[in-house]
């Protein structure tokens, strides 16, 4: 059985007072659950934010938006593996469509990332495809692209105990959200593609929905059987829309 994940995406929002509020807002209602969740904020605030959430005592892991496929160095601006491990975060994201677009990150890159990555965090390896590839009939193949570059890298092996975010990118942001069943068909792709190498990891990878999720349907996502949670940004800043969102994940 996988345990559902929902991770707030906070992207480049935010600011102390900010991430205080909505820490105090989220430690207020935090409700017993058996769904795991993470927030990740800008790497300025990783630590002042993990301090936050142990002093609530909330059950809330850290991540971060991206990290360095490179090690340790000369590389000006980034931030490691071994960084992020230092503040205690728990996950990091990568690939995300925002990074591939605006920073032209390829898959190469994003599997060097995923591969630094995974000894020491849980990675989460963002897929997905453009409008126009998925009017094209496009949508698998591209998804097939993605998860072979880290394939190649990684094997099948280095999905274990990882987390793939479909989000397909016409969703993000925009208020379209993919239709509970475009999301399931995408997803049991994934979990057939990961299964040609290896059927037990992928039976266990947890597979997040992202995209224009909110509270009014988070419930009929996260009800398909290869929906594992959500990756969720705008609607992982405010408050109660996060925690409705954290209780359509629980099973
Ligand atoms: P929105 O929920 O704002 O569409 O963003 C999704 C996302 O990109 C999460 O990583």
């Amino acid at each position: 059985m996988r345990q559902p994940l929902v991770a707030g995406n906070w992207k480049m929002h935010g600011s102390r007072a900010d991430n205080a509020r909505l820490i105090g807002a989220l430690a207020e209602r935090f409700p017993a659950t058996d769904v795991a969740c993470a927030v990740c904020p800008p790497h300025v605030y990783l630590s002042e934010v993990g301090r936050m959430l142990r002093a609530a005592e909330l059950p809330i892991a850290l991540g971060a938006q991206d990290v360095s496929a490179e090690l340790k160095g000369a590389f000006t601006g980034e931030v490691s593996v071994s960084m992020l491990e230092d503040l205690d975060c728990s996950y990091v994201i990568v690939g995300h469509s925002e990074r591939r677009k605006a920073e032209g990150e390829d898959d190469h890159l994003v599997a060097r990332k995923f591969d630094a990555a995974r000894s020491k965090l849980v990675p989460i390896l963002c897929v997905g495809e453009r409008l126009g590839e998925r009017q094209e009939g496009e949508t698998l193949a591209v998804i097939a692209r993605q998860l072979d570059a880290v394939l190649e890298r990684c094997g099948a092996i280095g999905f274990g105990g990882a987390v793939i975010a479909y989000e397909p990118r016409w969703a993000i942001g925009t208020g379209m959200t993919a239709s509970p069943e475009q999301a399931q068909e995408v997803h049991v792709f994934i979990r057939r593609h990961l299964a040609q190498q290896d059927a037990k990891i992928a039976d266990e990878v947890r597979i997040l929905y992202g995209g224009s999720v909110n509270a009014g349907n988070a419930a009929e996502l996260f009800a398909m059987p290869d929906v594992d949670g959500g990756l969720i940004g705008g609607a992982s800043l405010k408050a109660e829309e996060f925690l409705a969102i954290l209780a359509a994940a629980g099973r």
